[in-house]
């Protein structure tokens, strides 16, 4: 039986609790026994009245205003930029400490964007809001920084093989949708046609397809023709690394897999490397699970509601076989790109009694 929710311990409120995100969130929570004396979850106007289970219990999702965050110790926000654009500022204002998986803080100065076990020790300083990076970055750093710490790390390109799930609950639906459609088109009459436009959330339909667009193009400037998705690969990655300088590039691409984010790197360190030496960091690596033999490559669907990274396929760059590395990282976009990474940050807030801005908030 479901234990009850503890008589000691956090307000903790959801913010997006209705959401992809949130519902993993408030899994995360459960699994992982976080001290939550009352659970606050929050939505729009359209889902408020409605109610979540958790810890056994039936908890009233009300509307997020900024009324709603008096009295919450912790906020776990997974609502969208411009929800957390609007409401982070008004929770930090009433005493709590937010962790955001938006995109909207993460390169603000003074709000430390951070990955669990990787730089824990940025949120010491927070001044009110902890930014959680995108997904694909999250599930790059476990694996990047024990190898920068071996090796030195110089430069990186990624290209992304993103599961739908990473546009939330409209992005699984459009894949659902969009492949009854290609069945229907292939004489399977049975089966129903999707009743909305076809495609919304994606720029292409999704089924049996490839879309080398996740977010909006960025126009001008160095960065003219990349997507906002590759650009946050770049700018969190050198943020959470503290290597202002690491060379990045990435291209973003989403694929109609519905769960679980794939990566191919190629890495270029300072220092010689081989796949062997790799290899022997990366298994004593926290959270990262290293397949060494090459059949034993990691997929999506394996990586799903698991917590750990995976990484294998790991070999030498051919075009640079002394310091060049390639490997394929893959990860739950939901649990380590966003509910994972955010309740293991509350853990580490509780764990070294950090809940508090040290200095005035300044948000
Ligand atoms: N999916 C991922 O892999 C992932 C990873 C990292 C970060 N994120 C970020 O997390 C956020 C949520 O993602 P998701 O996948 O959970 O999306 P989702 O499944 O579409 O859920 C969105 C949630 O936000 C709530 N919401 C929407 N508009 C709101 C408003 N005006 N006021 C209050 N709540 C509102 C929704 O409530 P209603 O049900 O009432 O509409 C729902 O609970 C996004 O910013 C996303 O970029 C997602």
């Amino acid at each position: 039986m479901t234990a009850p929710a503890q008589s000691t311990g956090y307000t903790v409120a959801i913010l997006g609790a209705t959401g992809l995100v949130g519902t993993q969130l408030m899994q995360i929570l459960e699994e992982r026994q976080f001290p939550v004396k009352t659970l606050k979850p929050l939505a729009s106007q359209r889902t408020a009245g409605s109610s979540v289970t958790f810890m056994g219990q039936d908890w009233l999702v009300e509307e997020a205003t900024p009324e709603a965050f008096e009295g919450v110790d912790i906020v776990l926000a997974s609502a969208g930029g411009s929800v957390s654009e609007a409401l982070v500022p008004e929770a930090v204002k009433r005493g709590c400490v937010v962790i955001d998986n938006t995109s909207c803080f993460r390169l603000t100065d003074g709000v430390p964007l951070v990955v669990a076990g990787v730089n824990d020790a940025d949120i010491e300083h927070h001044q009110g809001i902890i930014a959680n990076p995108n997904c694909s970055t999250a599930q790059l750093m476990p694996v990047f920084k024990a190898l920068d710490d071996a090796f030195g790390l110089e430069r990186v390109i990624v290209s992304t093989y993103q599961s739908v799930s990473g546009a939330g609950k409209e992005g699984m639906d459009e894949l659902i949708n969009t492949t009854r459609s290609v069945f229907k088109m292939m004489g399977e009459s049975d089966i129903p046609a999707p009743t909305e436009k076809e495609f919304k959330v994606f720029a292409r339909p999704i089924a049996f397809n490839l879309v080398a667009q996740i977010d909006q193009f960025v126009e001008g400037g160095v960065e003219d023709g990349y997507t906002k998705e590759e650009t946050k690969v770049i700018h969190e990655s050198r943020k959470i690394l503290h290597k202002p300088d690491l060379k990045v590039t990435c291209t973003a691409v989403r694929v109609p897999v519905m769960v679980g984010h794939s990566e191919s790197a190629t890495l270029e360190f300072k220092k010689p490397v081989s796949p062997e030496a790799a290899m022997d960091i990366l298994e004593r690596t926290p959270d990262v699970v290293v397949a060494r033999d090459p059949k034993a490559f990691p997929t999506p669907v394996e990586a799903t509601g698991q917590d750990p990274v995976y990484v294998g396929r790991i070999r030498r760059d051919t075009s640079n076989p002394e310091y060049g590395l390639n490997m394929w990282i893959v990860a739950d976009n939901l649990r380590i790109g966003a509910a994972l990474n955010a309740v293991r940050l509350a853990e580490v807030l509780v764990k070294h009694n950090w809940l508090k801005p040290k200095q005035p908030a300044g948000v």
